[in-house]
């Protein structure tokens, strides 16, 4: 997720207001920022790593003369945070210029084709291509608009663009793609942006474009057409009364409410990355003796969920660790033949820098799943996965615990299949089954929000929770615990549910509430469940359950408060099952006055010991 912005004004200098528009963007992106401006027929560039403020007091960004130009603050995935990987990029001349938000898939072989015609690259992003295929495009004749449309009908993936070219000095060309992008409409000039906050304080008239839809800016108008029809779209215009504050939330009360819905998207994103990545952290993985998933908090939980299947899946034992006691457990058994997979959201908690670098010093094989490309694991890992889910903004981890979940099984598949144990076609399969979890995940927040609403509700005023689940479930209730916990301050147990009747069950008095995750009754663990649940319920407990709608039948009599999700591909299980507990977790937190994006005593990043 990056932000990206253009303006084209009446009369003045576009530099110092899309300085002031990225930094309000801020917020999707900052590992490194620029911006384009076209005067006199020239193009100006100034870009770096870093945000914002640091590169202006470094560039002076509002020092660039134009009244058109574009700028970017970005939120790498292909290619580290640097000057030459920050946007904007140009093409061979730098006649065009184009900021991006999105994935391109196919990049390479479009690299590929270009370099073959003489085309040269100077960054390692994906963006690269789309101003190389513009200026063949203005080559052969067409006009920017045109050249627009030809280079987008070849990208595959996700991109929000914005384009200006020398060639064309008096318009800005933009293009969407599953990346939002908005139009501003304003009575000194004419905006694009991927979101409102961007242009919020100069107008609140805009039109929002949809997929395949381009739309070219001059200083008073503006034109869409649809890029696949080449027919122009008569677009509605609106008119925006959010604040500042809650445009940057997408119009959500909180960041992580924003997050969850989000996670569709973001899973999507992670789905797109390359699977060369995913091949290599398989195979260092199979060259490996011993095998550890060193993390904390919630990424910990991914990798306690990982555990299961790659047993199941691949047939390996990975050892899930967490990372500060990662040492003293396993520091004498770490060598040569280790391979240690780190997971962190941020790539910087020092508790996981700390295991990976002792184990970097006794020769482990240091591998990563981060969503922070450039961060301190990426630096320190052989390979890593950059997970792709966009900047997480509220403390409690969420989509990019679901985004975890599918890289990790994403390299349990190609383990899989490295080993033997599935041919291409079964390796297809399951890669389907698991590129199913998008939908699936819109699908369960669809069906269960009000109802966790409510439920929230009527149990905000409980002392203590207890999560309970099976197999890789237990995972689930491990996190949905942390969730609840960490944003409402009650304080909760997970436990695995068999092991609940060894010492927890004395806890259990009437009306005590346990949140069980069943799963559907072909599941070999779903009569245990049930046991579980029977257990608790002759107890007295309040039984709230996340139920697959095949279990309903079976399970009804016995749970109080059912949230009652669809049945999903059992690879998208501990996906999509997370979702409606990180709900309730949130709706707990908001019935009770917490501001669920700031819990007290906790902080994003954890970089102390
Ligand atoms: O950035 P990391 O994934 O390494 O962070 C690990 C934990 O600090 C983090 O997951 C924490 O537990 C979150 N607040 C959970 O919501």
């Amino acid at each position: 997720m990056c932000g990206i912005f253009g303006c084209i004004l009446k009369k003045g200098r576009a530099a110092p207001l899309i300085r002031e528009a990225l930094k309000r963007l801020e917020y999707r992106g900052y590992d490194s920022a620029g911006i384009a401006t076209i005067h006199g027929g020239k193009l100006y560039v100034k870009k770096d790593a870093g945000k914002i403020d640091e590169i202006h007091r470094r560039l002076d960004l509002d020092d660039m003369p134009g009244r058109i130009g574009i700028g970017h603050t970005r939120w790498a995935t292909h290619g580290a945070p640097s000057q030459e990987n920050a946007h904007p990029h140009g093409d061979c001349k730098w006649e065009v210029a184009v900021v991006h938000n999105g994935i391109i898939e196919n990049f390479d072989e479009l690299k590929k084709e270009l370099m073959e015609r003489g085309h040269e690259f100077k960054s390692k992003t994906d963006t690269e291509v789309i101003p190389h295929l513009i200026e063949e495009g203005l080559k052969n004749g067409l006009n920017l608009e045109e050249a627009v449309i030809e280079a987008v009908r070849r990208l595959e993936g996700s991109f929000a663009i914005a384009v200006i070219s020398t060639k064309e000095p008096d318009k800005i060309v933009c293009a969407r793609k599953e990346s939002p992008l908005v139009v501003g409409i304003g009575e000194d000039g004419m905006y694009c942006a991927s979101d409102v906050p961007a242009f919020l304080p100069i107008t609140r008239r805009m039109v929002v474009l949809d997929d395949w839809e381009v739309a070219v800016l001059t200083e008073d108008s503006y034109k869409v057409v649809n890029a696949l029809t080449e027919e122009e779209v008569i677009k509605e215009e609106r008119h925006v009364d959010w604040s500042p504050e809650l445009a940057m939330k997408g119009g959500y009360d909180h960041f992580m409410l924003k997050e969850i819905m989000e996670q569709p998207e973001a899973l999507k994103n992670t789905l797109r990355i390359s699977d060369f990545y995913y091949d290599l952290l398989a195979a260092s993985l199979i060259k490996a003796e011993r095998r550890f998933l060193v993390a904390c908090g919630t990424s910990y939980h991914a990798c306690v969920a990982a555990s299961y299947i790659f047993s199941k899946v691949a047939k390996m034992h990975v050892e899930p660790v967490i990372a500060s006691e990662f040492v003293q457990r396993y520091g004498e058994v770490v060598d040569e033949r280790t391979a240690v997979l780190a997971v962190s959201q941020s790539g910087e908690t020092a508790d996981t820098l700390v295991a990976v670098r002792y184990a970097k010093r006794k020769g482990a094989d240091i591998l990563g799943i981060t969503n922070v490309m450039g961060s301190s694991l990426c630096r320190i890992s052989s390979v890593y996965v950059g997970q792709s889910s966009g900047p997480e903004i509220g403390v409690a981890a969420t989509k990019t615990y679901t985004g975890q979940l599918l890289a990790l099984t994403k390299i349990a598949i190609k383990v899989a299949r490295r080993k033997g144990l599935i041919d291409e076609k079964g390796e297809k399969e399951l890669l389907e089954e698991l590129s199913k979890a998008p939908e699936e995940v819109r699908k369960v927040i669809e069906k269960t929000k009000e109802r966790i609403k409510e439920l929230a509700v009527k149990y905000h005023n409980r002392k203590s929770f207890c999560f309970l689940g099976r197999g890789v479930h237990v995972a689930t209730a491990m996190e949905g615990r942390l969730k609840l916990l960490e944003i409402s301050y009650i304080p909760s147990i997970a436990y695995p549910a068999g092991e609940s009747k060894h010492g927890f069950i004395a806890v259990v008095e009437p009306g005590y509430p346990v949140v069980f995750i069943i799963p559907p009754p072909d599941d070999e663990t779903f009569d245990d469940v049930l046991s579980n649940i029977i257990e608790m319920k002759s107890r007295g407990a309040d039984i709230i359950a996340v139920v697959p709608e095949s279990a309903l039948e079976k399970v009804k009599d016995f749970v109080d408060d059912p949230i009652v999700v669809p049945d999903v591909p059992k690879l998208v299980e501990p996906i999509a099952f997370i979702v409606p507990l990180q709900l309730f977790a949130y709706y707990v937190s908001v019935a009770k006055g917490y501001d669920p994006d700031k819990p007290r005593n906790l902080a994003k990043s954890v970089t102390v010991k």
